[in-house]
């Protein structure tokens, strides 16, 4: 008879595998094959043995991802052998000369076969197997030594972590990155909390994986492409076709390689696929240097269309034979080359440089330039972050600059030309002094961003006030941006509890209101009285509380008054709250002003229902499913959201496989197609609230 320890392990081996291929289904196929509650469940069962059985722990378990405690530092790392770059090109000329090189060198004519691929933009890492368990991971440094991330690494659930069959040592070389949807989200998330957002993608994947603390990396989205072997004992591969195959029977994510022999038939099944918004394979071998070169001009067509950023391709000989043949130069390998593209960029001039308040106090300078447009859109602002960003580009007014579009949205300055840089031009500061109120803007701590020191400095007021009212928040519709500027500058508002003190007589006498009007706002106003405990949480702006973070607390608290008086151990206790959010909470509601302001607004009659635990009360109607909605609704999209979220179903903004119904108004577009294409069901209107019913 087996012991109960005999038992759990193998029990433990089995969970271990499923979820492990669940998360490949997941999270690199997107084709997951079992419900998210079923993975819920596994995983639950999982760590309900290895608490039974602590010493069955490893660190390659599904249970680890979800990272441990903080490094103080990377441990620095040798490769085993030296992490080289690519000799650089920009034009297909370039692939070009690179091609008749090789076929010099080799003493050929000509179709020497290259295997092609995306240039991933990312940061490059080297994955360290041992008898196939996942041991390091290092980024590569210098080249030849590296920083050892694998706490990090270990989180991303699609970095398998033990492999089913492999040799004695497995080096995979590949490049980490986040999807640019997934840095929209984050970045999206960020502000909302009143962090400063990160430039691109490529900055974000970077951050998230320099992360000290693993517990953040594993909230961060990201993905690895592997393209390359470091040292490989005990298998042999006769080309990169054959490695990348193998990496794909490993499920170790790559790219693909496309099986359609003619380039016509692959250009068109790939462009398909990307408008339906799958992920077609995208390498492929090219047969000489006019293939390559197509294969240049096609990436570069739909590049737009890929979900991630990529800035050129690698054209790498295929038959590591020949490689070997082709041997280094300096730092480079003489086998393969990158043939960039040119970025989306263009040239203007920074006419002034601005700073602005935001609600958190941080002062942000922003670059008023010249209009230019990049990439078909009109660009003037943009951000410099911080006085660390602009101390290293050394931007300055009067400086020529290009600019570019970060992550193909946000305007980001690249580098100034310094040549064309004016004589007297100095190096711009952020001022010590608020440029609103004047007082004293200061660098806490470690913190890059500059704050105004000044509680009720009218910017912070303005921006607090005119996140309270924002739809997300308490929703009141009357007021906008302008009219909030006017309140306080006329002195009529100075706090939150201050707009529910508004008279008639008051905005009457404002300039431009007229009767009607001031009814319309006046009762807009009293009717965000009745709102939610989630939405006053939110609308209080406290940092690092966004939307979502606002309503975990309000399931975990159930009243206000809980929360202003939850201790920083009480709210650790809370799914999702970290020690940075709920430090912040704690010093929010330790701000006297601050709960005078809630009781304020109770008592001139801002209310919530109660809150609902979220099992036993809330409706579990459309519980586990997801919903894109699209096109003109009867009722504003914010509120169907609220809809679906009460009853158990998540929104997301884009249509894939894991959808399970598109909610389709009036003139829907795209997402429409796309919901056809896939299969996904479709409700108007009515079908949906039959749903509900
Ligand atoms: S193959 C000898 N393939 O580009 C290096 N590299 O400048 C062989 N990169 O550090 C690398 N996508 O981080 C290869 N599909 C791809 C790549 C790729 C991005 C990066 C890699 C490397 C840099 C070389």
């Amino acid at each position: 008879m087996p012991s109960a320890r005999e038992k759990a392990e193998k029990r433990i081996d089995t969970l271990r595998i499923q979820l492990e291929r669940a998360n490949y289904l997941y999270h690199v196929l997107d084709q997951p094959e079992i419900s998210d509650r079923e993975y819920d469940k596994l995983f639950q069962e999982l760590i309900d043995l290895e608490q039974a059985f602590p010493d069955l722990v490893i660190p390659e378990s599904p249970s680890q991802r979800v990272g441990g405690a903080p490094l103080d530092a990377f441990e620095k790392a040798s490769h085993r052998t030296p992490m080289l770059s690519l000799s650089n090109s920009y034009s297909p000329e370039d692939i070009a000369a690179f091609d008749e090189r090789i076929n010099k060198i080799l003493e050929r004519k000509g179709e020497v076969e290259y295997f092609c691929e995306p240039k991933f933009d990312g940061l490059a890492i080297e994955l360290i197997y041992e008898n196939g368990r996942l041991t390091g991971a290092l980024t590569r440094g210098d080249g030849a030594v590296g920083e050892n991330v694998i706490t990090n690494v270990r989180t991303m659930k699609s970095v398998p972590q033990r492999l089913a069959k492999a040799p004695e040592l497995l080096e995979v070389r590949g490049e980490i990155l986040m999807f640019k949807k997934d840095f929209a989200a984050l970045n999206e998330a960020q502000q909302e909390s009143g962090v400063v957002p990160f430039a691109n993608p490529r900055n974000a994947a970077a951050g998230s994986l320099r992360q000290l603390d693993p517990k953040i990396t594993a909230s961060r989205p990201l993905r690895l492409f592997a393209y390359a072997p470091g040292v490989v004992n005990g298998k042999v591969f006769a080309s990169q076709e054959q490695f990348e195959t193998y990496l794909d029977e490993l499920q170790i994510p790559t790219v693909g390689l496309s099986t359609d022999k003619d380039f016509a038939t692959f250009a068109k099944h790939v462009e398909k696929e990307l408008k339906a918004g799958k992920r077609p394979a995208l390498a492929r071998i090219c047969r000489g240097a006019d293939e390559a070169i197509e294969y240049y001009h096609f990436i570069e067509k739909i590049r737009k269309l890929l979900p991630f950023d990529i800035d050129g391709i690698v054209v790498k000989v295929n038959s590591y034979r020949l490689q070997q043949e082709l041997g280094f130069v300096a730092r480079s390998p003489r086998w393969a080359t990158a043939a960039k593209f040119n970025p989306e960029q263009a040239e203007t001039v920074i006419e002034r440089i601005d700073v602005q308040v935001g609600r958190t106090g941080a002062l942000t300078p922003v670059a008023i330039m010249a209009p230019v447009k990049v990439g078909g859109v009109t660009i003037t602002n943009a951000t410099l972050h911080n006085q660390d960003e602009i101390d290293r580009k050394d931007v300055r007014v009067g400086d020529t600059v290009v600019i570019q579009r970060a992550g193909d949205v946000i305007p980001e300055v690249v580098r100034v030309i310094t040549e064309k840089r004016p004589k007297k031009s100095v190096a711009f500061q952020i001022p010590s002094k608020c440029p609103v109120c004047g007082s004293p803007a200061t660098r806490v701590d470690d913190e890059v961003v500059t704050r105004c020191t000044n509680l009720l400095c009218p910017a912070i007021v303005k921006n607090s006030l005119i996140h309270f009212i924002g739809r997300r928040a308490m929703n009141i519709e009357g007021l906008g941006d302008r009219m909030i500027e006017t309140l306080v500058n006329e002195g009529l508002v100075k706090s939150f509890s201050d707009l529910y003190r508004l008279k008639f007589d008051d905005l009457i006498a404002l300039e431009r209101q007229g009767e009607k009007s001031v009814t319309n706002t006046l009762e807009s106003i009293e009717a965000s009285k009745k709102t939610t405990l989630p939405r006053l949480i939110f609308a209080l702006g406290i940092r690092f509380v966004g939307e979502t973070t606002a309503k975990s607390l309000a399931t975990a608290f159930g009243t206000i008054e809980k929360l202003e008086t939850a201790t920083l151990e009480d709210l650790l206790n809370v799914k999702d709250i970290g020690e940075k959010v709920g430090e912040s909470v704690v010093k929010a509601f330790s701000n006297k002003q601050l709960r005078k302001e809630i009781a304020d607004l109770q008592k001139l009659g801002v209310h919530y229902e109660a809150v609902a635990k979220k099992t036993s009360a809330g409706s579990t109607k459309l519980e586990g499913k997801k919903f894109v909605i699209t096109g003109t609704l009867p009722v504003p999209r914010d509120d169907v959201k609220d809809m679906i979220e009460a009853n158990g179903g998540a929104v997301s903004g884009s249509v894939s496989k894991k959808t399970d119904y598109v909610l389709a108004g009036e003139e829907a577009g795209s997402k429409l197609d796309k919901a056809s294409e896939l299969g996904v069901a479709i409700l108007d209107w009515d079908a949906f609230q039959a749903l509900l019913k």
